[in-house]
């Protein structure tokens, strides 16, 4: 999906099998870590709490899997093929254990926690079950297996929040970070697996968040993405129903954390994801308006056009409420890009309702979108209400029609930036030619340009020259920095 050399940062799977690298380690117990992290950007974030954990533990992470003494495998449970790509990874990784018979491999994450002991006890492919709440655990439980038993911790906290770890950067452009402000979620969308694997909902204190920004700016990085399940719905000191949870601190909602971040320091660039429609308010837009370093990109998941399967998704939303969202974006934030999420074929959608879909499509104009078809999660609210009955061919038919006509958007937007100069903070050189360089604008559109002088990390004017449907393409006009 994401061809670019560089990663959109999205709730998804597709940013599959990064293997993660950090050379730094304080004190060394000579075992090697080799940590592979699928889907989500939380779960990226998530490996660095655990490499944190462990490398403060002595272990030192390699990219090579063939030293790893302790291989691990950050999995996403979102749809089936995300499991099923993981299950070969890890077959792959059993398979080492032949001429290596005390490597450790080790299963974290959503499918962890969504399959228990499955992984371990019937299929035999892994030596360690940890899921997202337990990373604390992780030390110990590698220790258990040197020993010789098998060790699982699937056990979801409502306070976790790994507010005081503090997080070993495993990227390696060292310009761009991920900082999670919530875990899990409640909002029970009934195709979505998530709030069975991630557990409820809880807020990281907003003090943490701003001494982990600082942190970054310290060490040369120029942006942020915070991270959450559902970031609109940040609240801390503050109950569900609003009341204060504690006199003697301050009470800090979505829209207030984003302005202490931007306060933080105005050459960071702040992003966010993933808004959701319900909670996404005006008062965010406005303080997206506010500050110039807050990117002017809004990632809000439609699912589906059809106010009946919205319902039936349990969304919380009907299609005219999102339209009024879409168009508070464009009145207060009118250089703002859009994109969405949309699920294909859920359960009982009709013809017409994919019609609204597509029809949904053509009003918004949307920038960019991850389009899926449905996949029947256990233990969801769909799985146990709905018949997952729209045949796969045409789940796939409708796919295809959503596909073109995202790319028609697309690529009509891409082109009608050609001849605009943006800015674009530089993040890395091409995979594809050493003589290019790749960044983002503000609205998180990739741009590809001739490398000339600049190195990763300046903020640099770039004239739009030409496009692809998911890529820019221009040449620097002048440097910022
Ligand atoms: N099937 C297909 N897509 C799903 N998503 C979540 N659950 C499912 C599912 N069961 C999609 C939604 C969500 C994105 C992260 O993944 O579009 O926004
Ligand atoms: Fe899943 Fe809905 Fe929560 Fe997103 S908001 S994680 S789709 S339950």
């Amino acid at each position: 999906m994401i061809e670019n050399i560089l990663n959109q940062k999205n709730i998804d799977e597709d940013r599959q099998g990064e293997a993660l690298f950090n050379p730094a380690s304080l004190k060394n117990n000579g075992k090697k870590l080799f940590l592979e992290s699928y889907g989500c950007a939380m779960n990226f974030a998530d490996s660095e709490i655990v490499a944190a954990v462990l490398i403060e533990k002595g272990y030192v992470t390699t990219q090579d899997e063939s030293e790893a003494d302790v291989i691990l495998v950050n999995t996403c449970a979102i749809r089936d093929n995300a499991e099923v790509r993981v299950r070969k990874r890890l077959t792959e990784f059993r398979k080492r254990k032949v001429t290596k018979p005390w490597l450790i491999v080790g299963v974290l994450g959503c499918m962890a926690e969504r399959i228990k002991t499955q992984l371990l006890d019937e299929e035999k492919l892994v030596d360690l079950v940890v899921g997202p709440d337990a990373y604390r655990d992780l030390p110990n439980l590698v220790e258990e297996v040197s020993g010789g038993q098998k060790a699982v911790n699937v056990l979801l906290s409502r306070e976790e929040t790994y507010a005081d770890i503090t997080p070993v950067r495993l990227d390696q452009n060292g310009v761009t970070a991920f900082v999670s402000i919530t875990r899990g979620c409640d909002n029970m969308c009934s195709f979505c697996v998530v709030p069975f694997t991630r557990g409820r909902e809880r807020s990281r204190d907003y003090k943490s968040i701003v001494k982990e920004v600082q942190v970054l700016i310290e060490q040369g990085y120029k942006e942020v993405t915070l991270l959450g399940q559902n970031v609109d719905s940040y609240r801390w000191n503050l109950t569900k129903k609003g009341e204060i949870e504690n006199l003697e601190d301050e009470t800090v909602n979505f829209a207030q954390l984003l302005e202490k971040v931007a306060l933080v320091d105005a050459n960071l660039r702040v992003r966010f994801s993933t808004s959701h429609p319900k909670d996404l308010g005006d008062d965010v837009l406005e303080t997206m308006a506010k500050y110039d370093n807050i990117c002017k990109h809004v990632h809000l998941p439609v699912q589906s056009g059809s106010s009946a399967v919205l319902e039936r998704m349990n969304r919380g939303y009907s299609r005219e409420w999102y339209l009024n969202r879409i168009a508070a974006i464009k009145r207060i934030l009118p250089t703002s890009s859009i994109t969405t999420d949309i699920i294909i074929g859920f359960c009982g959608e009709t013809e017409e309702e994919h019609q609204e879909t597509l029809s949904l499509m053509d009003e918004v104009q949307f920038d960019f979108a991850y389009m899926y078809k449905y996949s029947e999660r256990p233990k969801t609210l769909a799985e146990r209400k709905f018949q997952d009955d729209i045949p796969e061919s045409v789940k796939q038919r409708r796919l295809e029609e959503v596909i073109e006509k995202q790319h028609f958007y697309g690529l009509q937007k891409n082109q009608s930036s050609i001849g605009d100069i943006c800015e674009v903070l530089v993040e890395n050189v091409s995979k594809k030619s050493q003589d290019e360089m790749g960044g983002r604008n503000t609205q998180n559109k990739v741009i590809i340009f001739p490398r000339m002088n600049v190195q990763k990390g300046e903020f640099t004017q770039v004239k739009i020259t030409n496009c692809t449907k998911a890529t820019l393409i221009g040449e620097i006009i002048s440097t910022n920095n």
